[in-house]
């Protein structure tokens, strides 16, 4: 078959690779109609994380047809049509018991690797390195499914692909992402990044009661789109008079949003910020693993008392976070993989009921063959791409 495959920093071809087989009684074998690609995949392009081994595929946003089931999958059938959420979870294990899905303690097969880094191993993901267990992605014509019984859910037939297919992981992460930071009614909540899971946050602090959502970037198209689609306000970082702070203060009469939003992650800009070009000379010289810029200027424009919310990816140890100001200030820090199984079926009934169109975000539509030409426009956010869906 074919998938898309890392082969170095900056470098992902289409190649030839055999076809996924069932190895344990609880996989099922689908067949991609859709599949997307991921900030996250960014991380694993631009090299910022680590384990990733030449002829890797990618791809942990995908959705299709039950083509082969193992032994024990008794739910499933051939032909059904499924989504995946990008994490796996066995469904019984301690963490899986408290709904702590993307903590699952099975499903990572080769935990010795994020244990040394992390203290712990979290769930195994698809096409995410070989920290998270080195599982083959669905940038392909066919995928394995291990802990399909558990970790597969049909999609009623009401619902296109498109409208479907961001359950696997940008809407949950947005959703859980504003469910983190415990919005009380009329809260002001600032949103770092207007990709894909930052828009969904938006919308989804909407739908959990902020009186006020703020989305910040620099990309003209993103911030149109938080506009338009997430009726925020928004600010462009690289266009501030002042800095991305005071704009925020006189936004809140000094006061700060209640609850930020972190969107961005481990690969943040700052349009010149003196900490922001140091973390870059650090990357680049291999000296730090992320840029937390982002980080620090939520934790300092953050109202006391108030919440920050991860859903943004970091890799490694984080250099000069204001720790001072963030204890001062009494903040709490939330963060993590998107516990996914958890929201599939409660935002499907949302998407059923027309209250939200996922769709809104996708710009390009393209043969699983254009997917190397695709990383690339999306990363540089060229030719206005927001999100990309792959047809294999
Ligand atoms: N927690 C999870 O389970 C989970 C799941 C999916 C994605 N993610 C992570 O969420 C993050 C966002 O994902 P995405 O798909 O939206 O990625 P993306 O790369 O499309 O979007 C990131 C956005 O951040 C903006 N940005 C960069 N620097 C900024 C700054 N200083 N201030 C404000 N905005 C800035 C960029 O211009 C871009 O629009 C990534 O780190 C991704 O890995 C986490
Ligand atoms: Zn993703
Ligand atoms: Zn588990």
């Amino acid at each position: 078959m074919k998938a898309l495959c890392w082969h170095g920093i900056g470098d992902v071809r289409i190649d030839n690779v055999p076809d996924p087989k069932i190895e344990n009684p609880r996989d099922a074998v689908i067949k991609v109609t859709s599949t997307a690609i991921c900030g996250s995949d960014l991380h694993l392009l631009d090299g910022y994380m680590p384990t990733m081994e030449s002829g890797d595929i990618l791809g942990h946003e995908f959705m299709g047809e039950v083509v082969e089931t193992g032994s024990a999958v008794s739910n499933l059938k051939k032909g059904d049509r499924i989504l995946v959420p990008f994490n796996m979870a066995c469904g019984s294990c301690f963490f899986c018991q408290k709904t702590l899905y993307s903590c699952c303690d099975e499903s990572n097969r080769k935990p010795e690797y994020a244990t040394k880094m992390m203290g712990h191993a979290p769930a195994g993901l698809f096409g995410y390195s070989h920290l998270t267990g080195g599982y083959s992605g669905g940038q392909a014509e066919y995928v394995r499914v291990p802990f399909a019984d558990f970790g597969a859910f049909k999609v009623p037939d009401s619902l296109t692909d498109e409208k479907a297919l961001f359950l696997t992981d940008i809407f949950p992460t947005g959703y859980m992402a504003a469910e983190n930071c415990d919005i009380e009614p009329g809260d002001t909540v600032a949103v770092w990044g207007c990709g894909p899971v930052g828009l969904f946050a938006q919308k989804s602090a909407w739908i959990l009661g902020a009186g006020r959502v703020i989305g910040i970037d620099w990309v003209p198209e993103r911030l149109a789109m938080a506009e338009k689609h997430c009726k925020s306000e928004v600010i462009d970082f690289s266009k501030v008079e002042t800095s991305v702070y005071e704009t925020l203060q006189e936004m809140t009469k000094g006061r700060g949003p209640d609850r930020c939003i972190d969107a961005v992650g481990a690969e943040a800009h700052g349009a010149g910020s003196t900490d922001a070009v140091l973390d870059r000379v650090k990357a680049f010289l291999y000296l730090g693993t992320d840029r937390p810029h982002v980080l620090r200027e939520a934790i300092m424009c953050c109202r006391k008392g108030g919440t920050i919310s991860i859903p943004g990816v970091y890799v490694g140890m984080l250099d000069k976070i204001p720790m001072g100001a963030a204890m001062n200030k009494g903040l709490t820090f939330k963060m993590g993989q998107t516990h996914t199984h958890r929201y599939v079926e409660p935002l499907m009934k949302k998407i059923e009921a027309a209250e939200i169109d996922p769709s809104f975000l996708i710009t390009h539509r393209l043969p699983l063959a254009e997917a190397p030409w695709a990383y690339k426009t999306f990363r540089d956010k060229k030719d206005a791409c927001v999100k990309v869906v792959l047809r294999p």
